[in-house]
């Protein structure tokens, strides 16, 4: 009913716009009154954290693009080697585990049969599994050593919004938790991290404000048949992500890359008035990275592409070669995706609804997939 969908006229335009309180709440009682973590729920000792030696992350869909933003996190963080894996692919190639490795299972259901037999495979060979779920009392948990919870509160679109960002969240805080635990890299940096995840829900309503442009461009594409997307760093995962919901809600094809990969095959693909949207790291701080994905904007736009820009505030180095130019506040890198994923969601949720789509149950899918 509209009463359920807070007066939105979809489950997902209200799970979007939940999503800075999302934030706040899984961030909510997990730092405390010096800057540090307190994440006493996760019920692993410090003791056994610090003997760990890998970090192992199984997840599907949506979930396992947070854990690849998750990876970047983790090893730049504590230096431990951060592996992740999509957990149907997990078990049957034979893993490498013992019980210094660390599984964490990313599933905002808890339900997620991949998901499931990963970690039961995991804990078979002596792993310990932490649970980042946002299903209370849901099975994956329950069969986990441990559980850190998002507090997205239900999420009854298919295709996942708010507890995407709020596993990005509860991914951020075990990684600088494992920093904090192990006491690598443990200092000024981190505590610096934390203080930007304390206003990044702030971040995340200004650009919810701003997401009218991006609507009004959906419109104008809703009649293409493949929209393309390209990311580095962190801004891969997005890309990814970004694809996925096109497919799910749009039932068009779409497809990430990393931008230092064009020029291995996909440039091949461009062609007149392709739309493609490219993620763009901040030039502060990674700069090398950021010259490298405008330099690939430029080769896109010059073989005739639609370049769709998303893009931090300041940034004037894009401004030449952006048909499009969606902005971003400033975030330290690592923390980008919790802003530059909000309007990928949003282009995929109206360019759906301009092609006449269901948004909330597109065809084929399930909210949980609680079969191999
Ligand atoms: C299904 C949903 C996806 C979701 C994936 C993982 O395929 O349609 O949106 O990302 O499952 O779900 P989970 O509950 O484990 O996060």
């Amino acid at each position: 009913s509209a009463a359920e969908k807070g007066g939105y006229d979809y489950f997902m335009l209200k799970e979007i716009a939940e999503q800075p309180k999302a934030v706040a709440d899984t961030l909510l009682g997990r730092i405390d009154g010096s800057g540090s973590l307190t994440l006493d729920e996760v019920r692993i000792p410090p003791g056994v954290l610090r003997e760990i030696d890998k970090v192992v992350i199984v997840a599907c869909g949506t979930a396992f693009h947070a854990g690849m933003i998750a990876k970047y996190a983790i090893e730049h963080w504590t230096r431990l080697p951060c592996e992740v894996e999509l957990a149907s692919e997990f078990r049957y190639r034979d893993p490498i585990l013992d019980a210094q490795t660390l599984v964490i299972a990313i599933s905002q259901s808890g339900e997620t049969m991949d998901t499931l037999m990963a970690l039961r495979h995991a804990r078979e060979q002596g792993s310990k599994v932490l649970a980042i779920c946002n299903t209370n009392g849901s099975t994956i948990p329950r069969e986990s050593d441990a559980v850190l919870y998002t507090h997205a509160g239900p999420e009854v679109a298919v295709a996942s919004t708010k507890a995407f960002l709020t596993q990005l969240v509860a991914c951020y805080l075990v990684a600088l938790y494992l920093g904090q635990v192990r006491g690598t890299k443990w200092g000024d940096e981190i505590r610096a991290v934390i203080r930007d995840l304390s206003s990044i829900a702030g971040a995340v309503d200004q650009v919810l404000v701003t997401m009218e442009p991006v609507r009004e461009l959906a419109r104008t594409l809703a009649s293409k048949k493949t929209v393309l997307f390209l990311g580095r760093h962190v801004g891969y995962p997005v890309a990814l992500e970004g694809a996925l919901k096109l497919k799910e809600l749009a039932y068009m094809h779409a497809e990430g890359f990393a931008a230092g990969e064009l020029k291995h095959g996909p440039i091949a693909l461009i062609e007149e008035d392709l739309p493609v949207v490219v993620v763009v790291p901040s030039p502060r701080g990674r700069s090398v990275l950021h010259d490298k994905i405008v330099s690939n904007i430029q080769e896109i736009r010059a073989r005739g592409a639609r370049t769709i820009v998303i893009a931090e505030e300041g940034d004037e180095a894009v401004v030449p070669y952006a048909d499009h130019l969606v902005r971003i506040p400033a975030t330290p890198t690592l923390l980008q995706p919790l802003v530059a994923t909000v309007p990928l969601q949003v282009f995929a949720c109206e360019l759906a609804t301009a092609r006449g789509n269901e948004v909330d149950q597109p065809r084929n899918l399930a909210k949980s997939v609680t079969v191999e």
